[in-house]
């Protein structure tokens, strides 16, 4: 039985150094066709935010992999008409194998994942984006050749991404510098527990968990330069308000060129080019932005199938 069969994915501190690196050796096995499980399982989308990549390459993942997939929209189902978490998760949990789940609140996956008997899966919250890690990490590894010891510069809103890239990062041995405007930085809990994996995950020495508001310093000699946009969902009415002030952290060629000469810039997407990202950077030599939503589709095979014990 695999090490992560039966588990959940709430956030990244769900998973170990070690199964954090499996998960990503098993990724790029998927992606080349080395290895081609297959399943007749059933995978369930509760998603109650827009996705694109993390529905579809979800999808695709569990139809590649034979298996089936119900989209269970919160509207067509009792979840909108307000049935209780507790009570929707035992009931589907007899019929599916593994549930994703992209919502506002971590307490709401947390209560799915304690009454159901299957797996399940943070598509993303408020709180974390763990699966957009896993994408992240894989791409940095196909383009490094290995993690431990680069340095990751984050611009932009302290937000679940800034969340899950320092857990992530600090789990893989990397730096990780998240520049951020004061007022907007991330939850001062969530940077403790980064650099307290940091000091045990790396191996050797300690890697660093930073915050500054100081962009530039922050891409300073980073090897990935990675955003986010300045208002995420469900913060649609601040999306004017934040422009002024996150302005000075646009990822554009002026930043990138105080980054390490062969940095690659990264983005989870959407984008809103011209805000938190240049055209240029996006359709630049250094973006490997496309690469990166494309390991989606591979990270998360890889995660269903050790979820589901297939390897
Ligand atoms: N990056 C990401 O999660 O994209 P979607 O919102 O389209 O799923
Ligand atoms: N921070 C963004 C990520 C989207 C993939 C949001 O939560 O909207």
């Amino acid at each position: 039985m695999g090490a992560l069969q039966g588990k959940d994915l709430l956030t990244l501190t769900d998973l170990t150094a070690e199964q954090l690196r499996d998960l990503l050796d098993l990724a790029a096995d998927l992606k080349t066709g080395k290895l081609k499980p297959q399943t007749n399982k059933t995978l369930g989308l509760i998603f109650s935010k827009a996705s694109t990549r993390t529905r579809v390459s979800f999808s695709a993942a569990m139809y590649q992999l034979g298996g089936n997939v119900l989209d269970l929209n919160p509207n067509v189902t009792q979840v909108g008409r307000g049935e209780p978490i507790a009570d929707t998760a035992r009931v589907l949990s007899r019929y599916l194998d593994v549930l994703a789940i992209r919502t506002f609140k971590q307490a709401d996956l947390a209560e799915y994942a304690q009454y159901a008997d299957i797996p399940v899966i943070n598509a993303l919250t408020d709180s974390y984006h763990p699966c957009q890690i896993l994408a992240d990490l894989q791409t940095i590894q196909a383009e490094f050749g290995s993690l431990a010891g680069l340095t990751l510069a984050y611009c932009g809103d302290g937000n679940n991404m800034a969340h899950s890239l320092m857990l992530g990062c600090a789990l893989s041995g990397m730096h990780v510098r998240i520049a951020a405007p004061e007022g907007y930085q991330p939850l001062p809990e969530i940077v403790t527990q980064a650099q307290k994996i940091a000091q045990v995950a790396a191996s050797p020495g300690a890697s660093e968990v930073l915050v500054t508001s100081d962009v530039q310093a922050a891409v300073q000699g980073a090897h990935v330069v990675y955003t986010d946009v300045w208002a995420s969902m469900g913060q649609e009415s601040e999306a004017d308000s934040r422009l002024p002030v996150f302005q000075p952290y646009q990822v554009n060629e002026a930043l990138m060129d105080l980054a390490d000469p062969e940095a690659i810039a990264l983005h989870c997407l959407p984008a809103h080019r011209g805000e938190e990202i240049s055209e240029a950077v996006m359709e630049g030599s250094q973006s490997r932005i496309w690469d990166q939503a494309e390991n989606r589709l591979h990270a998360q095979k890889a995660l269903l199938v050790s979820l589901l014990g297939l390897v």
